[in-house]
């Protein structure tokens, strides 16, 4: 069985022993006589995978009781809209814009009130994260009904290695593509979410954890759909409709193999080594060029070009060549990106460092 390096920044690579597992249930799940593609949501088999994946994700990330957790659909970009419309209770939200989705959401939260642009790192091509002192300054005394931030930034390589202290403000994250890679202070947010599709599972999976005093009284504005409605779809355990049934039994999947890997501070130090790797080549080399700034890097994407744009092809072109896949930077950044998620292993990631050396000596300087 031939698997290639996937370094596709999402959906992304999994685990090869949860496919393998899921495969082996695929027909009849556990001497159901059926596939749990097949199986009512509302059956007592599918509950309890559903209660395992969500009690297993409370275990791994330790999340407090007082917060929900909900298995929306939509991806995370619905949520740009479900945020403002739970949470926007006087009309006044800052956005921390560090990154097309970022911005996305600022313009989305746009529709439902006043979105503040607290600070921006559009002026560098979003090369770093804006310093957390000139975002705690931008939200002092704004009576903000929320701060949010995108706390890494899949298409430019930035992260977020200190988070903002807002007081009283709740703080609102999308994680989406650092969420379990490495361990999360759920209690320091009043809402976190993510897509799953970089390191939870698959596609088509939304896992919001929210402060259940900031849901209580139902939506911010009354015009939410009752889809999105946090407390709604928390009454109904993610319910009120018919659940990606199948996406979220795989993610329960991906929450066990995270913890029999010995969790999120294991993933941490994997996920270290691996993005340290690339950035150790980076640091030396006279070819590639990272795209962020050192202090600002991702954990999970990293970010980098010759300058050339046949060059970056060419790399492009010849990692496909030797089994390397989903290296091609997106179009906003060009040049390259390699997604180190959970399931890329060490072995993919010294392949491609070894291609990068192999190119620079093939290539020269520039
Ligand atoms: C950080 C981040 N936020 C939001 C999104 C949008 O996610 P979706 O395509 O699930 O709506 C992505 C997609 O890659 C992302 O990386």
């Amino acid at each position: 069985m031939a698997r290639v390096h996937n370094f596709s920044a999402g959906p992304a690579a999994l685990p090869l022993e949860v496919l393998q597992e899921v495969r082996s249930e695929l027909v009849d799940y556990r001497g159901s006589g059926m596939s749990v593609l097949e199986m009512s949501h509302r059956s007592r088999a599918y509950q309890e995978i559903f209660d395992d994946t969500e009690v297993t994700l409370r275990r791994l990330l330790g999340v407090p009781d007082a917060y929900k957790v909900l298995f929306l659909q939509g991806g995370a970009t619905l949520q740009f809209a479900g945020i403002p419309l739970n949470l926007m209770r006087h009309g006044r939200a800052g956005y921390v814009v560090s990154g097309n989705f970022a911005q996305k959401a600022w313009a989305e939260a746009q529709r439902y009130g006043e979105a503040v642009a607290l600070a921006t790192s559009g002026d560098t091509g979003f090369d770093r994260i804006p310093a957390r002192a000139e975002i705690e300054r931008a939200a002092a005394g704004q009576d903000l009904d929320y701060v949010y931030i995108c706390q890494n930034n899949t298409i430019f390589g930035t992260q977020f290695h200190e988070l903002p202290a807002c007081g009283e403000t709740p703080l609102v994250s999308d994680v989406s593509s650092c969420f379990l890679s490495e361990p999360l202070d759920v209690a320091r947010f009043g809402l976190v979410y993510a897509g799953a599709q970089k390191n939870a599972g698959p596609a088509g999976v939304t896992v919001v954890i929210v402060r259940e005093d900031l849901i209580e009284d139902g939506p911010a504005l009354s015009v939410c759909p009752s889809y999105l409605d946090y407390r709604l779809e928390a009454a109904k355990g993610s319910m009120y409709n018919t659940p990606n049934t199948f996406g979220i039994y795989l993610c329960g999947k991906v929450f066990h193999w995270v913890e029999d890997q010995g969790g999120l501070e294991a993933m941490r130090e994997r996920n270290l080594e691996k993005s340290r790797l690339l950035y150790d080549y980076l640091d030396q080399s006279a070819l590639f060029h990272g795209h962020a700034q050192p202090s600002s890097r991702s954990i999970a994407n990293v970010t980098f070009r010759t300058g050339d744009a046949d060059l970056d092809a060419a790399f492009v072109a010849g990692a496909a060549q030797r089994g390397i896949e989903g290296v091609k930077g997106h179009r906003l950044v060009s040049g390259m990106r390699a997604s180190v998620y959970n399931a890329v292993s060490l072995d993919s990631v010294k392949a491609l460092r070894g291609y990068m050396e192999e190119f620079e000596a093939q290539n020269g300087t520039r």
